[in-house]
């Protein structure tokens, strides 16, 4: 009987971990196909450069997501792993310093050796070494290694972000306008008006349940107290920035933050980040290229400092994460996902209890909690799946070249 009851709980483990594995291996290896998807368009060369110090080039992210799976995962849990290059480590981490030494950010760009295709090596290296893992592993190691996949999957989901919005920086940079993708199209924004919806005041939960994958910064779930208050249901448009722009927004310094507008007269601001006037007329780098202004379509690639600054000249104000939160809990506003992270006037900071787990990955959200500003939502480039309503973004406030736009509020 005993021998029975063993037996048919071995027949029971067998399967399910057996549909464990296949799940794992298939999340795999969808998302690194993804960032070979992203990268294909690419050239070596293209694949080198690096545009200014925030960003990173194309070769660098698919080469720093495999280091990640290569450190964290493969070096303390695969027992026959042999790192593919002793010297890559250190060119291809990030900031983990619990990890080790690594290059200086801003000259990855200078990195040509190893080459593009030397990088592809690596990454299948990883690639046969990971799924040989997931294949073998007995059920204890199983419960270790399926969360440390886990995160490595939604990092290189950032990263395949990232890649289209640096090369879109560096191609911003290049007087012929490349187009990553010729074919490429914008996606539509939800048609209505401008209207303004209220959001119930009161105390609300905002936060991840912690029930599926979440980030640690978007725990422990909290309450919060939102005000009497209304949020506009659509995106600031492209026409709405024209009005601004003609109205004086980027010369007016009393719309402005003191660093906004110091920064607005550093960097000429005069329009937001990508947009060129040619005979009276804007266009904007995209990523299929040099494309003309779309007055309905969402501006993107302002900085907080041009959110903030557009918000007081509307007589309106940017959402607290909190408040943003909360309506897209009620479904209150279109198009929260899949065109452009949204601006709110959080300062990125720890949720009330918030500690960052021990070890390097303590490393991945944590320490950046300071002088940053969160942004809701996803974009256009979020891999599909990524966000969800707790996710928090977050970019210095002078960054543009993400795709971030704005939408607005209202107290009553
Ligand atoms: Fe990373």
């Amino acid at each position: 009987m005993r021998s029975r009851t063993t037996s048919l709980r071995d027949q029971g483990a067998i399967p399910g971990l057996r549909a464990e594995r296949q799940r794992w291996l298939e999340r795999f290896l969808t998302v690194r196909a993804e960032t070979e998807a992203r990268a294909a368009p690419l050239s070596a060369e293209d694949q080198i450069v690096q545009s200014m110090p925030d960003a990173s080039p194309t070769k660098w992210h698919r080469a720093h997501v495999t280091w990640f799976f290569e450190t964290f995962l493969l070096v303390p849990h695969a027992p026959d792993y042999r790192i593919f290059d002793e010297r890559f480590p250190f060119l291809f981490n990030s900031y983990y310093v619990a990890a080790g030494p690594r290059h200086a950010r801003p000259q990855r760009g200078l990195i040509t050796r190893p080459n593009a295709a030397q990088v592809s090596a690596y990454r299948k290296h990883v690639d046969r070494a990971v799924v040989r893992l997931i294949e073998s592993a007995d059920r204890a190691t199983c419960d270790v290694i399926f969360p440390i996949i886990e995160i490595g999957l939604n990092h290189e989901q950032q990263h395949q972000e990232l890649l289209l919005t640096d090369i879109l920086h560096a191609f911003a940079q290049n007087p012929i306008a490349p187009a990553y993708d010729p074919d490429w199209i914008m996606p539509a924004a939800t048609a209505g008006d401008a209207r303004f919806v209220e959001v119930p005041a009161g105390v609300h939960l905002v936060g991840h349940d912690g029930a599926g994958f979440h980030f640690d910064n978007e725990r422990p779930q909290h309450r919060t107290l939102t005000q009497p208050m209304r949020i506009g249901q659509a995106l600031v448009t492209n026409a709405q920035w024209f009005d601004f722009i003609a109205d004086g927004g980027y010369t007016t310094p009393s719309l402005w933050l003191s660093d906004g507008w110091a920064m607005r007269e550093a960097q000429d601001w005069a329009a937001p980040g990508y947009w060129r006037q040619r005979d009276g007329v804007w266009s904007s780098m995209t990523l299929g290229g040099l494309r003309a202004v779309d007055p309905n379509a969402p501006v993107m690639h302002v900085s907080y400092y041009e959110a903030d600054a557009f918000a007081r000249w509307a007589g309106k104000h940017l959402p607290t994460e909190f408040e943003w939160e909360v309506a897209a809990r009620h479904d209150l506003i279109d198009d929260a996902f899949g065109i452009v992270w949204q601006w709110t006037r959080s300062a990125y900071l720890p949720y009330p209890g918030y500690r960052a787990p021990e070890g390097a990955i303590g490393e991945y959200n944590g320490k950046f909690m300071i002088n940053q500003m969160v942004l809701r939502g996803s974009s256009l480039a979020t891999p599909e799946g990524h966000a969800r309503l707790s996710y928090r973004n977050f970019f210095y406030p002078a960054a543009r070249w993400q795709f971030t736009g704005l939408r607005l509020v209202e107290y009553v």
